[in-house]
C-alpha cells in the first residue's frame, strides 16, 4: 500500500511537470483564465491518478464474500449474489427505452427536416428542369447575368473587369502578361481531355511575339512561332473543338471546365463551381459572357 501511494505520488510529480513542461507560460500570461485552466489540469491529475490507486487497490486486496454455486468453470467459481438492484433498473429501463425510441418516439419512416428539405430541393430541381428546357439565347444570357451577379462579381467584379487585377478581367479573354506566364510555365488545371499544357513551347522573342498576338484576340497575321501552338490550339486557336482551350474567346467548353475545376493561374486561384451550379445555370454564365465580350 505504501509503495502505491509512493509511486502515485511521484507519477502526480511527473506528470505535472510535464504539464508545466509543455504549457507552463500559462503562468506568466496577464490571462487568468490560462492560469485556472492549468490548475484544473493539475487537479485532474491529482484527481485521476488517486482514482486509479483506489480501484488497483481495491482489486489487489479485496476479497469476495457470499454463498458459491456448485459449478465450477476450469476452476472459476460463481457468487449466488443476487445482480446489484441499480443494475437490473438501468438494464430493463435500456431495452424500454429502445423499443419506445423505435416504435413510438423515432420510427424511422417518420417526418423529419432533413427529408422536407431534401423534397423540396428536388421538387424545386425538377421545376427547373422542366421550366428552363430550351431557354432561348436571351433567357440563358440573362439567366447568367443573374447568376454572374450572386456568384462572380465579388471577385471578377460586377462590370467583370476583374477588381483592381485580383481576378480575371472577363471582358478580354487573356493578357499578355498570362499567356507568358503560362508559355513558361505550362498549366494543368483545367481537365481537358488534351491533359497538360507543356512549359517552354516557346521561349524569347518567339514567346513575346506569341503572347502579344494572343492577347491581341489573334488578330491578322500570326507570327510564325505559333505554329507550335497551332498544333494544340489548333490554326484559328480555338482549342480545336474542345480539345484543348479556346484561346480566342470564352466559348462554353471553357467556361464549365473552369467552373469544373478551377483555375490556378498568374493572377490568383479561381475557386471550383463544382456542385454549386447546375448545368443549365454554367451555360448561362458561358452566354452571359460572350454577350459582354461582343459590347
Ligand atoms: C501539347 C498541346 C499544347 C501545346 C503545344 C500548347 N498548348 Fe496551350 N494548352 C494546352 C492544354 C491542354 C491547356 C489546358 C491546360 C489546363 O488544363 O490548365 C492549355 C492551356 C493554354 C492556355 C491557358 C488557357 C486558359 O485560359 O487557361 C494558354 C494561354 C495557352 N495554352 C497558350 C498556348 C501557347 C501560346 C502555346 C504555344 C507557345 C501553347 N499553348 C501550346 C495544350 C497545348
Ligand atoms: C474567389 C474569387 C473568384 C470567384 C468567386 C470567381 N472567380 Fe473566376 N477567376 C478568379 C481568379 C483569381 C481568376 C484568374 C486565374 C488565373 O490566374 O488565371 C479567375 C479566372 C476566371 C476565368 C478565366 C479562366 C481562364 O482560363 O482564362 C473565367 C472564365 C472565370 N474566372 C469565370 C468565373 C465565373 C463564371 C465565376 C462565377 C460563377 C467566377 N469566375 C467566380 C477568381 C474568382
Amino acid at each position: 500500500m505504501k509503495k502505491m501511494v509512493i509511486g502515485g505520488i511521484i507519477l502526480i510529480v511527473a506528470l505535472m511537470a510535464g504539464t508545466y513542461f509543455v504549457a507552463g507560460d500559462a503562468f506568466q500570461s496577464d490571462d487568468y483564465i490560462n492560469a485556472l485552466t492549468m490548475l484544473g489540469a493539475f487537479a485532474i491529475i491529482v484527481i485521476t491518478v488517486f482514482t486509479v490507486l483506489k480501484y488497483v487497490n481495491q482489486i489487489k486486496n479485496d476479497t469476495a464474500t457470499g454463498e458459491l454455486a456448485d459449478e465450477s468453470w476450469d476452476g472459476i467459481g460463481e457468487f449466488k449474489n443476487p445482480i446489484p438492484s441499480g443494475w437490473g433498473i438501468i438494464f430493463i429501463g435500456t431495452i424500454v427505452w429502445m423499443l419506445w425510441y423505435f416504435f413510438i418516439g423515432y420510427p424511422t419512416n417518420q417526418f423529419s427536416q432533413i427529408g422536407q428539405y431534401n423534397d423540396e430541393v428536388n421538387e424545386y430541381n425538377s421545376k427547373f428542369e422542366k421550366q428552363w428546357k430550351n431557354p432561348s439565347k436571351e433567357t440563358l444570357e440573362a439567366m447568367g447575368e443573374s447568376t454572374f451577379l450572386v456568384q462572380c462579381s465579388p471577385c471578377h467584379g460586377v462590370d467583370a473587369e476583374g477588381i483592381a487585377g485580383k481576378a480575371q478581367d472577363l471582358t478580354h479573354r487573356i493578357s499578355k502578361e498570362q499567356v507568358l506566364h503560362i508559355i513558361k510555365n505550362g498549366q494543368n488545371s483545367l481537365g481537358y481531355a488534351m491533359g497538360a499544357m507543356p512549359p517552354l513551347m516557346a521561349t524569347g522573342a518567339d514567346a513575346e511575339a506569341i503572347a502579344t498576338f494572343v492577347a491581341g484576340g489573334l488578330k491578322g497575321e500570326a507570327p510564325a512561332a505559333f505554329s507550335a501552338c497551332a498544333s494544340c490550339h489548333g490554326p484559328d486557336g480555338k482549342g480545336m473543338n474542345g480539345m484543348a482551350p479556346n484561346l480566342a474567346e470564352y466559348d462554353e467548353t471553357l467556361v464549365t471546365h473552369v467552373l469544373e475545376h478551377g483555375k490556378k493561374g498568374a493572377i490568383g486561384t479561381m475557386p471550383s463551381f463544382k456542385g454549386r451550379l447546375n448545368e443549365t445555370q454554367e451555360k448561362a454564365v458561358a452566354a452571359f459572357l460572350s454577350s459582354i465580350k461582343a459590347q
